[in-house]
């Protein structure tokens, strides 16, 4: 029974996890406080946290049925992440773990992300390694390679934006809440029948490389909005007309914006993925983080990968506490327990 904390960002989450299977999953959103700053406050994150956490402890405790003294071990998110916000996490788990007597584990958030696809899955089969994963969050995304559990090497990463972090400015430009990537989603969703006709909007390709790159995709949103774009590129974006209607806040042309811009996103993620997958020799494609709910790059990718091919459950692709869990039970598996000292590290890497 391992009891999960993750405090990383703008979610109080506390998880009781017993095996691979959820036995309690509390998460308290900050999102609230944070909208109308339109992104996380750092300062405001942390003292939420302190705030909530140790309600959202004994409700997960209850919502378990368990007793403290049935917790064999408490993990705790690491980093990446806000450093006030990690510190709020990791010390209430470093008091628990003393107080209970029961080992502590430091999770890393990113590898928590990946082994958000493990939770649950025993009847539907485990992905087999090496993997290949592709993690998109809002600050991280990276492929990799997971040839052993606790060994992840980078294959490529973004070179500016995050996926998601492209997804939450983007939004922002059009006018949406925040985070950006579901209200992207729902606007396209919202516009109905699918005959919506997508902006054509550039994707940076990085030839020979697995990196990535949002931010030329970023910019011509912001420069189409502004209506500063070269007359090449609007030809090239707008080919068929609507941006007049783009810069003066049509719904339906906005739409087309977002779809556009969902669609130059999800086309890269995805080939890249495909090509690391095949060069790679990878037996399992794993895609995890925050992005990883999308719809569109969840169909995409199933076409496009010609391994098995894991995806969390949705609820389980944003930041969770049962993720945290589950990666803590491979780490004490392998003895990997934190000292008394362990500090959380704001840039923890995933990889080696
Ligand atoms: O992993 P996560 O919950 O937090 C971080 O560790 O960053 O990821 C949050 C990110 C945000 O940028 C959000 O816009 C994006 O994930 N996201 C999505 C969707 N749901 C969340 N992006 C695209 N489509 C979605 N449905
Ligand atoms: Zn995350």
């Amino acid at each position: 029974m391992i009891l999960g904390i993750e405090t990383s960002c703008d979610d109080t989450s506390v998880a009781v996890l017993d095996g691979f299977t959820i036995r309690s999953l509390v998460t308290q959103s900050q999102l609230a406080d944070h909208v109308k700053y339109g992104g996380i406050v750092p300062e405001i994150a942390s003292r939420r946290h302190i705030a909530t956490i140790a309600a959202v402890y004994q409700a997960a405790l209850d919502e378990a049925g368990v007793r403290p003294a049935d917790i064999d071990c408490v993990a705790a998110t690491r980093g990446p992440g806000l450093s006030g916000a990690l510190v709020v996490g990791l010390n209430f788990a470093k008091g628990l773990a003393m107080g209970l007597g029961v080992p502590l584990i430091g999770v890393n958030h990113l590898e928590a992300h990946v082994y958000a696809t493990w939770i649950e899955r025993e009847e539907l089969g485990f992905p087999e390694l090496p993997a290949v994963c592709l993690v998109v969050s809002g600050g991280h995304s990276e492929i990799t390679i997971m040839r052993e559990h606790g060994d992840h090497r980078l294959i490529g990463r973004t070179r500016d934006d995050a996926a998601g972090e492209a997804f939450d400015k983007v939004a922002r430009v059009l006018g949406l809440g925040f985070p950006g990537g579901p209200a992207i989603q729902r606007l396209i969703d919202d516009d109905g029948d699918g005959s919506l006709e997508p902006f054509n909007l550039p994707r940076a390709w990085l030839e020979g490389s697995y990196d990535f790159s949002f931010s030329g995709l970023k910019t011509a949103v912001y420069r189409a909005k502004a209506g500063k774009l070269g007359p090449s590129e609007t030809r090239r974006i707008f080919k068929d007309g609507g941006q007049r209607a783009f810069e003066l806040g049509d719904a339906s042309a906005h739409a087309r914006m977002a779809s556009g811009f969902q669609d130059a996103i999800v086309d890269v993620l995805v080939a890249k993925t495909a090509a690391a997958a095949r060069e790679f020799e990878a037996r399992s494609v794993i895609v995890a983080g925050g992005v990883a709910a999308n719809r569109l790059l969840r169909e995409k990718m199933t076409a496009a990968v010609d391994v098995p091919l894991f995806l969390p459950e949705i609820r389980l692709c944003t930041d969770n506490a049962a993720m945290v869990a589950m990666a803590g039970a491979f780490m004490l598996q392998r003895g990997e327990i934190a000292p008394a000292e362990l500090d959380v590290d704001p840039n923890l890497p995933l990889t080696q």
